[in-house]
Formats: structure tokens, sequence, C-alpha cells
């Protein structure tokens, strides 16, 4: 009985200093802070590629750079005014670029502050650049061409 009468007891005393004790709940506001500067940290982190300066160049080797001359140089003006290479842009591009040109989605750039030749824009679309995937097989050469003269048009 007087085992029983104990826990009870304790148990009771357990309520009480739970219930009552005024200094709990700041004591657990002060541990809190530490996990939100880790959050702080990786939102940082994550902006580090929005203000990238946009270079002139796509550094494409010269054995793309040929391939693109070779592409352009195989394709008639008839072949390239045959596409609608706006249609192609949305279906293809837009995902990271935009339908204006300026989404930057992934790292990608701005299509509006670009200043690259054609053969760049077919070489950078042709093989690909880090996360632009390439679109060789997947669009054809006056399909290439065709797109990369649309993309100027949205230069600003
Ligand atoms: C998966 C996302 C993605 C898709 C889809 C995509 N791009 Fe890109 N694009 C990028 C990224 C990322 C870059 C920057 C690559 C780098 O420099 O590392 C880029 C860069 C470019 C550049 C170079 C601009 C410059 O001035 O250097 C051109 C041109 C371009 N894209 C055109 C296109 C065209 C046209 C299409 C559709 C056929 C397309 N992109 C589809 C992500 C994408």
């Amino acid at each position: 009985m007087n085992r029983l009468l104990g826990v009870l007891l304790v148990g009771f005393i357990c309520v009480l200093v739970s219930c009552g004790s005024p200094d709990e709940p700041s004591k657990k506001s002060k541990e809190l802070p530490p996990p939100k500067k880790e959050i702080k940290k990786v939102t940082t982190t994550s902006k580090q590629n929005d203000k990238k300066p946009m270079s002139a160049s796509t550094g494409a080797s010269p054995a793309e750079l040929a391939k693109a001359k070779e592409i352009i140089a195989g394709v008639t003006e008839k072949a390239i005014a045959a596409v609608d290479a706006k249609k192609k842009f949305k279906m293809f591009c837009t995902t990271c670029h935009g339908i204006t040109g300026d989404l930057n989605v992934n790292g990608a750039k701005d299509l509006t502050q670009s200043k690259i030749s054609l053969e760049e824009s077919v070489a950078q679309i042709y093989h690909g650049k880090g996360l632009m995937t390439p679109f060789k097989g997947i669009l054809n050469d006056e399909e290439i061409v065709a797109v990369s003269k649309y993309i100027v048009k949205l230069r600003k």
C-alpha cells in the first residue's frame, strides 16, 4: 500500500512540475535559434547563381563551332523558313528560358541579354552545355538554325 501511495505521489509531483514551472517555456525558446541560422545559410547558397555577369561567348570548343558552321551551311533559307520556330521554342525551350527568354530556370542564361553569334547559338543548342540538354537528335538541323534565329528576336 505504501508503495502505491509513493508512486502516486511521484506522479502527482511530476504533473505539478511540468505544468506549474514558469521557467520551462522560456528555456525551450532559448534553445530554438540555432536551426533557424542553418536555414538562412541554405537560402544564401541557392541564390548564388542569380547575378552572374553575362558573357559574350558560350565557351564552345573550336570543334563544336566548326560543327555549327557545317550545320548552318547545310540548310537552305527555304528550309529554315518552313520551320515554325516560335512553336519549337515554346515546346523545347520555355521550361527553362520562358516565353520571353528571361525566365532563367536551372541557371539558364537570359536570352534577352545574350550577345552570342549564330554559330555559338547553334553549337550550344546542338551540343548543350551545363544543365541545358543537347538538342542533337531532338531537333533537326534546320530547326536548330531556325530557333537560333528566332531567339535573336527576343533580345532587348
Ligand atoms: C533544361 C533547361 C534548358 C532548356 C530546356 C533549354 N535551355 Fe538553353 N540554357 C540553359 C542553361 C542552364 C544555359 C546556360 C548554360 C551554361 O552556360 O552553363 C542555357 C543557355 C542557352 C544559350 C546561351 C546563351 C548565351 O548568351 O550564352 C542559348 C542560346 C540557349 N540556352 C538556347 C536554348 C534554346 C534555343 C532552347 C530550346 C531548343 C534551350 N536553350 C533549352 C538551360 C536550358
